[in-house]
């Protein structure tokens, strides 16, 4: 009998060199990470001082024992100051590493930021910006942005929050970190005040209550309330509303855009679901597979989408019992994150694939100031022949 090759079959000779080249680089990366540097080394520039955040060529990858999974693979795209810029996809298409990568939480030594810039406008205590490239700060220095300048709110909060310590204390904790001369009284005014700005009725009760004793919707409240304490100039919201029934969903959102205005902040906010980006976004990025294939104003997304892929996600409709996913039913498969092809990644799926798009992964195409699509039905010569 023929002996077929299994594509997904490593030798053990394949599976030793994996290891080697792996070790090599996390070594490499795991030393950058770790060393110490003057902050003139990380002190960066922005392209356009209207942003709040400069995302610019961005590979994040993890090393695993059968190859390196490219999660995310040159990823670019800016967050204007005082602007909401929703990041779509389905679920594996590389948002959550993103965001990860800009609060520098990827977790080591597999997962790691091997290349690009992520450019952040810190304000200091004067007033003054300052632009650190965050990818090249050292894990030591990164308080100086984390849960500081900027802050994050996860999906499932319960697994954010401490389960044998009451929101009291997590929540006096965030003051003490960011004011270190602060009495117990005052802390505990300012979380009391914190859990009043997110909307919760009796604050006294919520701080005195232990995570497990909230409904969900009220442990999302106090997560945002904790994102809030340290006047972030910037908040990633990454699926916050994921784990929350339709009308606890529609009042966290009201809340994050309140919170808006008060911080006069930013907002990243990664979502699969277009509808809340509709009502949320100015700005929208739409990934595919660990790559940008469209971004624009949400109108532009909306009124005029381009790439094939953003066109199929408008035309696929959404029902109210159907769960998270079901929105992405453009039939056929992501290709294998550690053998990405060379050619458009959405080829397979494609209906509009023309003979060019056996050829080079499309370029980034601008068709608009604000509007850019990569894809070859929009390439110049595509467009005249
Ligand atoms: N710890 C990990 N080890 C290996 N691969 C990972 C790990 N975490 C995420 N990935 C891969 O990275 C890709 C992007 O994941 P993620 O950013 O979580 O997607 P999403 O868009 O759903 O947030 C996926 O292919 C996922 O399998
Ligand atoms: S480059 Fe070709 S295969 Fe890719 S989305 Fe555009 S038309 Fe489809
Ligand atoms: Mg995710």
């Amino acid at each position: 009998m023929a002996k077929v090759k299994n594509s997904n079959h490593l030798s053990g000779k394949e599976v030793r060199r994996i290891a080697k080249d792996n070790k090599k680089v996390i070594k490499r990366l795991e030393a950058y990470k770790n060393r110490k540097a003057d902050e003139s080394e990380y002190l960066s520039a922005m392209r356009d001082s209207a942003n709040i955040l400069e995302i610019e060529d961005l590979h994040s990858y993890f090393f695993t024992e059968q190859g390196v999974v490219k999660a995310v693979n040159g990823v670019s795209f800016d967050i204007p100051k005082n602007a909401t810029v929703g990041v779509v996809g389905e679920s594996g298409c590389g948002k959550s590493v993103t965001s990860m990568s800009v609060m520098r939480l990827l977790q080591g030594p597999a997962g790691q930021i091997y290349s690009g810039e992520i450019r952040f406008a810190a304000k200091e205590k004067s007033g003054e910006e300052k632009v650190y490239d965050i990818a090249k700060m050292p894990i030591r220095d990164i308080h100086k942005v984390r849960g500081s300048q900027i802050a994050m709110i996860f999906q499932e909060p319960m697994t954010s929050l401490n389960p044998v310590f009451t929101i009291g204390q997590q929540l006096d904790e965030v003051t003490f970190i960011h004011n270190p001369g602060a009495t117990k009284e005052e802390a505990k005014a300012k979380s009391i005040e914190m859990l009043n700005l997110v909307g919760i009725a009796i604050p006294e009760r919520v701080y005195n209550s232990f995570p497990h004793e909230l409904s969900g919707g009220m442990r999302q409240r106090v997560m945002i309330s904790m994102a809030l304490a340290s006047d972030p100039r910037l908040i990633i919201a990454d699926e916050p509303t994921t784990a929350l029934d339709v009308t606890i969903q529609a009042q966290i959102l009201d809340l994050l855009r309140d919170l808006k205005t008060k911080i006069d902040g930013s907002i990243m906010l990664i979502t699969h679901d277009l509808g809340i980006i509709a009502e949320m976004a100015d700005y929208v990025v739409v990934m595919y597979a660990g790559r940008v294939i469209e971004k624009g104003t949400v109108q532009e997304i909306f009124h005029n989408p381009l790439h094939p892929y953003t066109i199929g996600l408008q035309k696929s409709k959404p029902t109210l019992d159907s769960d998270s996913d079901t929105l992405f039913n453009i039939p056929g498969n992501v290709p294998n994150p550690i053998n990405m092809p060379n050619y458009c990644y959405f080829k397979e799926r494609c209906a509009s694939c023309t003979a060019k798009c056996a050829g080079d992964y499309p370029g980034m195409i601008q068709v608009s100031p604000t509007h850019f699509v990569a894809c070859h039905l929009y390439d110049e010569d595509t467009k005249n022949g």
